[in-house]
């Protein structure tokens, strides 16, 4: 059977509408596309309809798709409701293994067998999410990142019973609505980003658990330096450029005898009550008297904004060294 591609798509079904179904509303009502939600938490829908109509003048500025409106954005009340008439479903429900097992069993039983149904899931094996659902071969995780309305990564997955199909059409979808698919083509818990990711994160702890520094003096640490490279560079090519012509052959002999030195932990620390506190109260004090929704309208902007000088004079798609994919 032939899966719905990047054409047929005028539908998106949503099962959960936190923070990550409502980036992806967001992002596919710009796109002029029609989207279904449901979520069963006590003003979800109010809360839905709020985040989008905040984040819309952002999207105006990113650019609207013909026919986008926020009133294609319809909230019904049941799984069966938000996936039976959708072209694509994307699950968003919380990071639970046996929820999202048991979420994707429902909605293989309702959306239409030549759907894509995918997980927003950040580490689980799309393996073990299939089990249990109708036509297994659809089934993908497609991994993405917050504010997922601007940031264009996005992991695809595929599980043991996954067809190549579906990864090719999925990876089809998303780039028709502005995102950049990286297939992580063997299947591991947290895929690449997140386990990158993870990596920071539990040295940032054992500073602050060590009491070496603060939560922001380690965020300084990263955006006055290393994040400024990183978002458009990666660490593999910003060491090769920073070493001129010598390029990473200079960098590992340069830099490749301290590798033996125990300068990384990498295994996070015990989560303990204190140092806990000592990072809540870290990015406490980073916040101040900011609000929240301001910050995150200043960070979008910052986001667009690099994103438009890294268009202007960085390499463009297909120059830049993505591992592009096949074309869907
Ligand atoms: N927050 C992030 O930055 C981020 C980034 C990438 C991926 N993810 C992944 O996205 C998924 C959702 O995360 P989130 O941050 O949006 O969580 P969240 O807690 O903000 O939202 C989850 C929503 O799912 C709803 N829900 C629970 N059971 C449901 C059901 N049976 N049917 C429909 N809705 C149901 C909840 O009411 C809640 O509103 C997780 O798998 C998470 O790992 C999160």
């Amino acid at each position: 059977m032939t899966l719905r591609g990047r054409d047929d798509i005028r539908r998106v079904g949503l099962v959960g509408g936190g923070v990550i179904g409502t980036g992806w509303s967001i992002r596919c009502l710009a796109r002029g596309l029609d989207v279904s939600v449901t979520d069963p938490a006590p003003g979800a829908e109010e809360n839905l309809r709020e985040a989008v109509g905040r984040a819309w003048p952002i999207m105006e500025q990113v650019g609207l798709a013909d026919g986008a409106s926020q009133d294609r954005l319809d909230f019904v009340s049941s799984i069966e409701e938000a996936v039976s008439g959708a072209d694509f479903v994307q699950e968003n429900v919380p990071e639970h293994e046996d929820l999202k097992i048991e979420v994707f069993s429902e909605i293989g039983r309702h959306a239409p067998r030549d759907a894509i149904i995918a997980s927003s899931s950040s580490g689980f094996l799309p393996t073990r999410i299939q089990a249990r659902t109708e036509a297994p071969e659809r089934v993908i995780i497609g991994h993405p990142f917050s504010p997922l309305y601007i940031l264009p990564l996005v992991e695809i997955v595929g599980g043991r019973e996954t067809s190549e199909e579906a990864v090719r059409a999925a990876a089809g979808y998303y780039r028709r609505i502005g995102m950049r698919p990286l297939h992580v083509r063997n299947e591991i818990d947290a895929y690449i980003s997140d386990r990158l990711q993870q990596a920071v994160w539990h040295e940032s702890l054992h500073l602050v658990n060590d009491g070496i520094a603060t939560i922001p003096e380690i965020d300084a640490a990263i955006t006055g330096g290393p994040g400024l490279r990183w978002a458009f560079m990666g660490t593999a090519m910003a060491w090769h450029l920073a070493a001129g012509a010598g390029g990473m052959r200079a960098t590992l002999a340069h830099f490749g005898p301290a590798m033996e030195l125990p300068w990384t932990k990498l295994k996070a620390p015990e989560l303990t009550d204190e140092l806990a506190r000592r990072v809540i109260e870290g990015c406490d004090e980073a916040t101040g008297d900011r609000d929240w929704r301001e910050m995150q309208r200043r960070r979008d902007i910052c986001l667009l904004k690099i994103q438009e000088v890294i268009n202007e004079y960085w390499y463009p798609p297909g120059e830049d060294g993505w591992p592009e994919m096949g074309e869907a």
